[in-house]
């Protein structure tokens, strides 16, 4: 869903953080100040914080970098640019992942990819709650076609290293993953993969693959998050990476992954994904339902289960599915 053009011309006039009075605000827009002065409301009530200072007028308290599909599509590489099929960038919409499954049941080709500067019912794992304020996260959905369904076996688990990679590439240091598909840095969340299949006829499956990566959760959103997160701006000090460049490093690195996945599988990346595992050796606990399996994290295997000492109840292997694991 796109803004209404005055909505969005406003954001972008704000975006620089600078201030900018009401009359020359309406003067650009050809509308009155009343207008503007809604307008202004509406993105508040979006999360926007959006300082009025009489005499000066209105700025946002943080610059923003609203998403840019030439932008994007300039910064990838010349071996991605050709599985890039659709670039689809949207204001507002429930879910990225949601919306490009629909899109897929309609006929949408591998390689469209969807991202949305806000979601009002963003999702992640087990059911959980995604917080993606207005343009201080990265929502990003890609669709792929595998002609096989055995084909897309631990595939999430390769997604993560991918986005290890993007986010070095970017310049950040300090990450590790966490089974099945967290991205840690310095064990607390940066970015979560939710990747959801859909059954086709003969073998054949659409993957969606949802990335959330976190460049500046504002306050209110903090509150509602019930994992310890941190996002890139804490992370670099307040300068995070261009979001637009993240945009074109993540999809560099998955457009790349997605193509080959048929060809080199989980094998072409689970040794890597131990070197980036941060909690091994650790004692965790396993939530699945109303029940909880304690351990040790021994590793990952190569099919990229979860193994586990239990103690007396011996070595135990566990599929991601419904589970959730938090570190003791
Ligand atoms: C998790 O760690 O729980 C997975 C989070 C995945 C969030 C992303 S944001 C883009 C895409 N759309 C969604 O609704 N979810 C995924």
């Amino acid at each position: 869903m796109q803004f209404h053009p005055a909505r969005k011309a406003i954001l972008k006039l704000l975006a620089d953080g600078a201030f900018h009075s009401g009359s020359h605000i309406a003067q650009t827009l050809h509308c009155s100040r009343a207008s503007v002065w809604s307008i202004i409301h509406e993105l508040q009530q979006l999360g926007l914080e959006i300082n009025a200072v009489s005499g000066k007028g209105y700025r946002l308290a943080r610059p923003l970098e609203l998403l840019d599909a030439e932008v994007i599509a300039a910064q990838l590489s010349a071996e991605a640019r050709p599985l890039l099929t659709l670039l689809d960038i949207h204001d507002q919409l429930d879910s990225t992942n949601t919306y490009l499954m629909a899109q897929a049941t309609a006929g949408l080709a591998s390689g469209a990819v969807c991202l949305a500067e806000h979601q009002t019912a963003g999702r992640g794992r087990v059911g959980r709650v995604w917080q993606s304020p207005f343009a201080g996260n990265i929502c990003l959905s890609v669709l792929w076609r595998f002609e096989e369904q055995a084909s897309v076996a631990g595939l999430s688990l390769s997604i993560g290293v991918a986005l290890a990679h993007a986010l070095r590439r970017a310049g950040i240091a300090g990450l590790g993953l966490k089974w099945p598909n967290d991205v840690l840095w310095q064990a607390r969340k940066l970015g979560g993969i939710l990747l959801e299949v859909s059954g086709e006829a003969h073998g054949r499956c659409a993957v969606v693959v949802g990335i959330g990566l976190n460049l500046h959760i504002p306050p209110a959103a903090a509150e509602a998050i019930d994992q310890d997160w941190v996002d890139l701006g804490q992370i670099t000090g307040g300068a995070p990476p261009s979001r637009n460049r993240l945009v074109a490093l993540l999809l560099d690195e998955v457009l790349r992954l997605l193509a080959d996945y048929p060809e080199r599988g989980l094998a072409g990346y689970i040794e890597e994904w131990r070197q980036w595992h941060c909690h091994a050796g650790r004692a965790v606990a396993l939530h699945l339902g109303g029940k909880t399996i304690v351990g040790t994290l021994l590793g990952v295997s190569d099919a990229g289960l979860l193994v586990l000492d239990c103690g007396e109840a011996g070595v135990k292997e566990f599929a991601s599915g419904e589970l959730r694991l938090r570190v003791l």
